[in-house]
């Protein structure tokens, strides 16, 4: 099997309390689960969604399980919670993918919904439209973790593992053929960024060449200037995982594939204000696209 950067390097934390250290001195889960450094980075967007809207309450996403979550690994993210810009980012990524999420099952209430990389995030909570039907997938030793926690809520649910670095992902998910008339809803939320660039290329190809027409997937991507520099998060440096994949622009994404549309784009800077707003056009003509944003995909026919 291709060794991915998640599955290659368990580099020491850099902190002194590794992310989410025990409160006290029994070991919680999350040590227990001895996750590797890009797997462990799933605490970091569960620390914001529980506790984070106390510093963005206009972003609240009213996590009805997160806050739980957090008590029963015994994770002390106090420190997770000092990093206010990355909290930011996810509150606000959390209310885009909502939103698109919302939009995709009103016009396809039977449709399905697949989290891709889901950690420990439980999106169904929101997007239960009541006939569709939802997947979490993510890397084994994660699922292992979730199931311990999250267990499935009904039929129309289901998780399974996955590693997306492996071409074949969509059928061993058990996805609908690209025959199919019912369009899918892929999310992939803070994941892409820690593969690398073609391995990212590969799953967006999959995606184009497997989906049912009308599907969409929803990413969060970075700029390409924050390649390599996850050591300066004060959030993802402590876990040892790094950015490997950003873009320059943001037609790269739909340029993967004939069937590809680039359908939205989304800033976080957009989530500031006029302040927000006025520093991205001003970073856009040296960046190329946002520091950090949100992209929607669709797959159309009658191209390839
Ligand atoms: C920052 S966490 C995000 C978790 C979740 N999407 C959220 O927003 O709460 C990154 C997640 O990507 C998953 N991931 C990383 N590489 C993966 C791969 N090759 N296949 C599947 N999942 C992967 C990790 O296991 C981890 O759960």
């Amino acid at each position: 099997m291709q060794q991915t950067p998640a599955r290659r390097r368990a580099r020491p934390p850099r902190s002194p309390a590794p992310l989410g250290a025990p409160v006290g001195d029994t070991p919680g889960l999350l040590q227990r689960a001895q996750l590797l450094p890009v797997p462990s980075t799933l605490l970091i967007p569960l620390a914001a969604r529980a506790r984070g809207a106390r510093y963005f309450p206009w972003l609240d996403c009213r996590d009805a399980v997160a806050g739980e979550l957090l008590q029963r690994l015994g994770a002390d993210v106090n420190a997770l919670l000092d990093d206010l810009p990355t909290v930011f980012q996810v509150l606000w990524r959390t209310r885009a993918f909502k939103d698109a999420g919302r939009a995709f099952f009103a016009a396809h209430p039977q449709g399905l919904g697949a989290n891709l990389g889901c950690g420990l995030a439980q999106h169904f909570q929101w997007l239960d439209a009541g006939a569709n039907q939802w997947l979490d997938a993510d890397l084994p030793e994660v699922m292992a973790l979730r199931q311990q926690l999250l267990p499935v809520l009904g039929p129309r649910m289901r998780q399974a593992g996955v590693d997306l670095t492996q071409p074949g992902w969509w059928q061993r998910l058990g996805l609908p053929p690209r025959s199919s008339a019912q369009p899918v809803l892929l999310v992939c939320e803070g994941v892409l960024m820690y593969l690398q660039p073609a391995q990212v290329q590969a799953v967006l190809a999959e995606f184009a060449q497997r989906a049912p027409c009308g599907s969409r997937m929803v990413l969060d991507v970075l700029t390409r200037q924050a390649v390599g520099s996850a050591a300066r998060n004060p959030s993802v440096g402590p876990t040892g995982a790094e950015f490997c994949w950003g873009v320059c622009r943001m037609a790269e994404l739909a340029a993967v594939h004939p069937r590809l549309r680039l359908l939205r784009e989304q800033s976080a800077a957009e989530g500031c204000g006029w302040a927000g707003i006025a520093l991205d056009a001003l970073w856009r003509p040296w960046l190329g696209a946002p520091v950090y944003g949100v992209a929607t995909l669709g797959v159309e026919d009658g191209f390839a």
